[in-house]
């Protein structure tokens, strides 16, 4: 099948690559050129493990092809919406300006027949308003809504092995059932979950799933406050109650909680929502997962200042980790920059480092040092604080690494170092939910 791909970020280049893999025949339009023009050289604009080896040989196939103009995309019969939807500014509510302008292009080249769907994030009534537009302008076109759960670092995967298909689609939309399906029939034939459903709850489906996981990874950051109250573990806690198979243990890793472009914005883009559909009570509570993430942060600069001998005033701090995550370059709503930018702010020589974020860090928050390596980050530290756990901090040698700095002393953001060994190795240790090690 011939599809487009509107919006070729994170979520639309592996989109397109992927519907290569599952046998199609792939157009990607973006309006940034300079996205458009790596892509077509078959270079990732954006770190993702194994985006790089599926777009080569996508673009090997011949089915695969980019381009900066919409006229592109004619002749395509499914046409995938797949632009940002940031917060705006100033504002909780998101900003839907790109879906808009991908609609308004698209309006250009859609025939009586074509399926737009909707795979951005968006806040309910999206799709219904789209799919008005559509109707009216070009009788005979439908829209869809197909929400994506990729993860950032797992993108490839998610995209071609989902948990779950949702279809949002409007009455009587059987049709489009058949068309997705065929779009996806690799994976509907895997027998994976398939939900049929209006646009509203498919549309909900993406960021009621976001908000749980806000809420849960939040929900242990208040644990982890408690401990630091009690003397409790919180490590140990979360092991203990995610045993429970209806907790699970999985997003019960406390520490400096969630950043990157989908839950901060998401859950507060719904809370927006919520307040314009009169039903703001709802989701008030998301207010407080919202706050209790964000208190993690500064937490965080605090027990720095504690274990800098109660000022951070021209103290040598290592930040380790730049990106929201490991496995990414991306630094939307860091928390590990927002740290690194608070301790310079209190007067630290802070020195960042991160094996993929460097250069987007260094281009949005120009006023801190970075290194390339941890060690020359932590050179005659006073502090280590590791905040974003890739695995080359997680496996770094305490011994060695203690020769380094000036005073062994770590604050682990991320729960994620041994901490035993560390204190073997004269170590310091310090983490956010956990006793003094
Ligand atoms: C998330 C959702 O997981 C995904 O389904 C959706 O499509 C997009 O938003 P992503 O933002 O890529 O994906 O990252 P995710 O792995 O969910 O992590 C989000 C943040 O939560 C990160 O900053 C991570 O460090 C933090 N986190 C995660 C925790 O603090 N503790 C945890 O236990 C898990």
């Amino acid at each position: 099948m011939r599809i487009s791909v509107i919006g070729c970020g994170y979520l639309g280049a592996v989109h397109a690559a992927s519907l290569v893999e599952l046998g199609h025949e792939v157009v990607g339009v973006d309006v940034d050129e300079r996205k458009i023009h790596a892509l077509c050289q078959a270079r990732a604009p954006f770190y993702e493990p194994g985006f790089g080896d599926l777009l080569r040989s996508s673009l090997a196939t011949g089915r695969l092809s980019f381009s900066t103009d919409i006229a592109a995309a004619a002749g395509a019969r499914v046409h995938f919406v797949c632009v940002g939807t940031p917060q705006k500014h100033g504002e909780y509510a998101a900003d839907l300006r790109f879906v808009q302008a991908a609609a308004e292009s698209l309006l250009l080249v859609v025939e009586a027949g074509d399926v737009v769907v909707g795979k951005s994030t968006v806040p309910v009534g999206t799709a219904a308003g789209l799919a008005t537009m559509f109707t009216e302008k070009v009788p005979g076109t439908s829209v869809a809504w197909n929400p994506e759960f990729l993860r950032e670092g797992f993108a490839v995967r998610d995209t071609l092995y989902p948990d779950r298909l949702v279809y949002g689609i409007p009455e009587d939309g059987e049709r489009i059932v058949g068309i997705l399906d065929e779009v996806y029939a690799r994976i509907v034939a895997r027998g994976i979950p398939k939900v049929v459903t209006d646009y509203a709850t498919a549309e909900m489906v993406k960021t009621a799933a976001n908000s749980f996981l806000a809420t849960k990874i939040s929900f242990i950051n208040a644990m982890a406050e408690l401990c630091e109250a009690t003397g409790g573990d919180v490590k140990q806690l979360a092991d203990a109650i995610g045993y429970d198979d209806r907790i699970g243990r999985k997003f019960l890793n406390a520490g400096l909680g969630f950043g990157g472009g989908c839950l901060p914005k998401d859950i507060r883009a719904f809370m927006a929502r919520a307040g314009e559909l009169g039903a703001d009570q709802a989701l008030t509570f998301l207010r407080e997962v919202d706050n209790i993430n964000m208190r993690r942060r500064i937490r965080m600069v605090e027990l720095a200042r504690e274990v800098c001998d109660g000022s951070l005033l021209g103290k040598r701090v290592a930040v380790l980790g730049a990106a929201f995550k490991p496995d990414s370059d991306d630094i939307r709503d860091s928390p590990a920059l927002n740290v690194a930018a608070q301790l310079q702010l209190q007067g630290a020589v802070v020195r960042v480092t991160d094996p993929a974020a460097v250069d987007n860090s260094r281009r949005e928050w120009p006023q801190l040092d970075y290194v390339a390596t941890a060690e020359e980050a932590a050179e005659r530290a006073d502090a280590v604080l590791l905040l974003t756990e890739w695995r080359e901090y997680r496996e770094l040698d305490p011994v060695a690494f203690g020769e380094v700095v000036a005073q062994r002393r770590v604050l682990d953001g991320r729960n994620a170092l041994d901490r035993d060994a560390w204190t073997a190795a004269g170590w310091t240790y310090r983490a956010l939910g956990r006793r003094v090690g």
